[in-house]
């Protein structure tokens, strides 16, 4: 199989917000507690935080992490998680149906952030509660000192504000399973006042709030027009989720699914526009797409493990294990974020640790990384720079979801000042392997180019505690450069990531 790709230096869509590679963390599973926090661990430090699972943190470079929800958010009182842990109490969280202990808060995650090289995001309660603690708790995080929540920040051990700039206005407010679900008129204006009062505290910060949980729900996308009319001039993003599934083991219809991804960006620009003209607007806003992931292989498992269980302090729970066919979804999905990165300005895989996470951790024992770590990671660290325009020419097939799938996945990063282009390609097709003309335009010459691949026989091979290195990246020999560009031997079934130094 054939295809034809042309990269010009003039055809550009954006400079890449380095937030489209953000994570996020709930106090949800095994997430927190036993994930990022186990005191006695061997590799704890001396707050309980795991040092190998920071390291891996650091591997993937996350410039940002939402945190703490989530569904978990919409009934969490932050206060239960400050003070002294002795004192803390233990509440139900209903969401997942589990006991939280409280025994990390806002000092101990922003503490971690710190060592993780992770600015916080983080999600105030627009459930069970309201404007007034969203006000005390932005207040008692940013606010210098000299004022009832700062000084009381003080007292708790931590001087300085922690200037966290992104706030999330609830958590899928559209979603009936959401604890204190509003309809979208209810949780419009409630946004709106709760944004006017945290603008009156600081004008700077960058809100964020709740669009549809995924294009599938019957409010959308009228959801967004109506929240978005309410609080158009106040806030700074929409929100906008979706997890991809493939309970039919269907590779080519799973693999297609990055299509709809793309339509549901594409309308929710279309319906940000509208609602900017119709209110005579000149204020811009972008997407935060702040929760994201393959999820599904646990998925009604636990759902039906949740309904019978007796509140467990942070039991397994949505510890989805992934295959080689989720790299190649991950690897598609990044690439659309990259091609959408004038629109979509942050982004969060959801999520980091244990729960539907790259990152795995046993209990007591070893931390490792499960085959979608590595397209994140690519990503994260070589997806930096400002994202091509790239004129694609491929064979396709038809999807469910569209007419029209490229069987090849590619998005293309030109980095100035380091010299580099970077491309991220996916070949989407089972049986053939495709070779790609790759022509750059007014680039100057490219001088090498470095080839990694990942590719596996059986889709569904996993890394686990006894296996982690059983899908792992290597050095591929499928890039030449040719005279006036490249030539690419992309694998049946790959994921590739193509450097060239210029
Ligand atoms: O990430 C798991 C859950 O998915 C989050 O808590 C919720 O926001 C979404 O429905």
């Amino acid at each position: 199989m054939k295809a034809k790709v042309t990269a010009h230096s003039r055809y550009m869509i954006a400079d890449i917000d380095k937030r489209i590679y953000g994570s996020f963390l709930e106090h949800l599973g095994r997430a927190v507690y036993t994930g990022i926090y186990e005191p006695g661990h061997p590799m704890a430090d001396e707050s309980g935080m795991r040092r190998d699972v920071i390291e891996l943190v650091h591997e993937l470079d996350t410039p940002i992490c939402r945190y703490p929800g989530g569904n978990f958010v919409s009934a969490y009182n932050w206060e239960d998680g400050i003070g002294p842990k002795e004192e803390r109490p233990t509440r139900l969280d209903l969401a997942w149906r589990t006991s939280e202990s409280n025994q990390v808060g806002i000092h101990e995650f922003a503490d971690w952030a710190a060592k993780a090289n992770t600015e916080m995001m983080l999600a105030l309660n627009l459930g069970s509660r309201g404007l007034d603690q969203a006000r005390a708790f932005v207040e008692y995080v940013n606010h210098p000192g000299g004022s009832y929540w700062s000084d009381l920040r003080k007292k708790n051990g931590r001087a300085d504000p922690w200037d966290v700039r992104v706030w999330c206005l609830g958590n899928e407010m559209d979603g009936p399973w959401q604890i204190g679900h509003k309809s979208a008129l209810e949780y419009g204006r409630l946004a709106n006042e709760t944004a006017k009062a945290l603008r009156a505290f600081d004008r700077n910060l960058e809100l964020i709030i709740c669009g549809s949980s995924n294009a599938d729900m019957p409010s959308y996308p009228q959801w967004e027009a109506t929240v978005l009319e309410q609080t158009y001039e106040q806030v700074d993003f929409i929100s906008l989720h979706m997890y991809f599934e493939n309970y039919e083991k269907n590779t080519a219809e799973y693999l297609a699914l990055p299509e709809k991804l793309d339509r549901y960006i594409g309308t929710v620009s279309g319906v940000i526009d509208y609602v900017k003209a119709k209110s005579r607007s000149k204020r811009e806003v972008k997407i935060s797409f702040d929760e994201w992931n393959v999820w599904y292989h646990e998925r009604k498992n636990d759902f039906e493990r949740m309904a019978e269980w007796n509140w467990p302090h942070a039991p397994a729970l949505l510890e989805d294990i992934y295959t080689f066919e989720d790299v190649l979804q991950v690897g598609c999905i990044l690439n659309t974020f990259i091609r959408r990165s004038d629109v979509v300005r942050i982004a969060c895989i959801a999520q980091l640790v244990n729960v539907i996470a790259p990152i795995m951790t046993a209990p007591g024992s070893g931390a490792w990384r499960q085959t979608i770590f590595y397209p994140f990671k690519f990503a994260s660290t070589m997806g930096r720079g400002t994202a091509l325009r790239l004129d694609v020419e491929s064979p396709s097939y038809a999807a469910d979801v569209a007419a029209d799938v490229a069987y090849l996945d590619i998005a293309g990063i030109h980095d100035a000042d380091a010299g580099t282009l970077t491309f991220f390609a996916v070949n989407r097709c089972g049986d053939q392997s495709m070779t790609v003309a790759l022509a750059l335009e007014r680039f100057g010459t490219a001088r090498s180019a470095e080839h990694i691949l990942m590719q596996h026989d059986d889709l569904e091979a996993r890394n686990t505690a006894q296996g982690p290195n059983t899908v792992v990246p290597r050095h591929g020999n499928g890039v030449k450069v040719v005279d006036g560009g490249l030539e690419l031997e992309l694998p049946a079934y790959s994921y590739s990531v193509v450097r060239v130094q210029l």
